[in-house]
């Protein structure tokens, strides 16, 4: 009998991101919440989920108005939160299908989030904030010393690595954060109003950052409220009461993010 291998390499890579007819609700009877629903399904007039592909490489902006699933979708991608129906496939592993030791794995080795309110532990040094993932992942002292400061050095703040957050600016508390988020070195950032507490100057610096990861391969996902910020993205979505209403592509995923690009044109 023969065998026949199929070694094709696939037209289309496996999304980093594959979501189908996934629902997130709160509460039950009349007081149902459904934070996420998609539209209605023609048949049961009921939610038909969300369904969304994210390809490797891109960069998304996730808009909407305060309460419109924003949060809710970045928990269930980021699997800090799980849905109430429908599939989620993270590099192609369905993450409805594991435990919480292994989501938590998955969380550590594939992830790195940043959240508007920074989210640093007080009274801790930026090269111990930034060290934390690691430990986590098992990775030895000196090691874990090495990656976290070039980490810090990436963000330009070599120099800041014994400051606590009380020290710090703004702009610079986040800045630890993208480092803490990126010195696993995850496929996939997920940021959620990284910039919201942030003033203009220390804005473009983040995002500066940011871009510069999304060129060097990463997968972006990030939530903002305002116009300035979604143009950084290759991809907009937008999200109307759970629901995605609005999808354009602003560049394209296997190019640089656009304002590297302009940049690029630019110099
Ligand atoms: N833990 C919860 N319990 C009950 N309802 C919730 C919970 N979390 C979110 N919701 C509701 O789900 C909906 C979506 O919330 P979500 O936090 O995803 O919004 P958002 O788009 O991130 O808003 P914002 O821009 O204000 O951050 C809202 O109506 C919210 O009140
Ligand atoms: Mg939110």
């Amino acid at each position: 009998m023969r065998h026949v291998i199929d070694n094709r390499v696939p037209a289309h890579p496996v999304p980093v991101i594959r979501i189908r007819r996934l629902t997130k609700s709160y509460g039950h009877g009349d007081a149902t919440v459904h934070a996420l629903r998609g539209p209605d399904d023609p048949e049961t007039g009921g939610p038909a989920g969300v369904g969304l592909d994210i390809e490797q490489g891109d960069y998304v902006a996730v808009m909407g108005s305060s309460g419109s699933g924003k949060s809710t979708l970045m928990n269930i991608l980021g699997c800090l939160d799980v849905p109430t129906s429908g599939r989620y496939l993270l590099d192609g592993i369905d993450v409805g299908h594991l435990d919480e030791q292994q989501l938590s794995l998955v969380r550590n080795r594939k992830i790195g989030f940043v959240f508007q309110s920074f989210n640093l532990i007080p009274r801790t040094t930026a090269l111990a904030q930034v060290e934390l993932p690691l430990a986590y992942a098992g990775v030895r002292t000196a090691e874990r010393r090495r990656r976290a400061m070039a980490a810090l050095s990436l963000v330009g703040l070599a120099e800041r690595a014994g400051h606590k957050p009380n020290e710090l600016s703004g702009g610079q508390q986040q800045r630890v954060a993208v480092a803490r988020a990126l010195v696993t070195a995850p496929a996939l950032l997920l940021a959620d109003e990284p910039t919201g507490n942030l003033d203009s100057r220390s804005t473009e610096e983040v995002l500066a950052l940011i871009d510069g990861l999304n060129a060097t391969g990463r997968t972006v996902v990030l939530i903002t409220h305002e116009d300035e910020v979604a143009r950084h993205a290759k991809r907009v979505l937008r999200l109307v009461d759970g629901q995605i209403v609005d999808d354009v592509r602003q560049a394209p995923v296997d190019g640089p993010p656009p304002f590297l690009y302009e940049a690029e044109v630019r110099a």
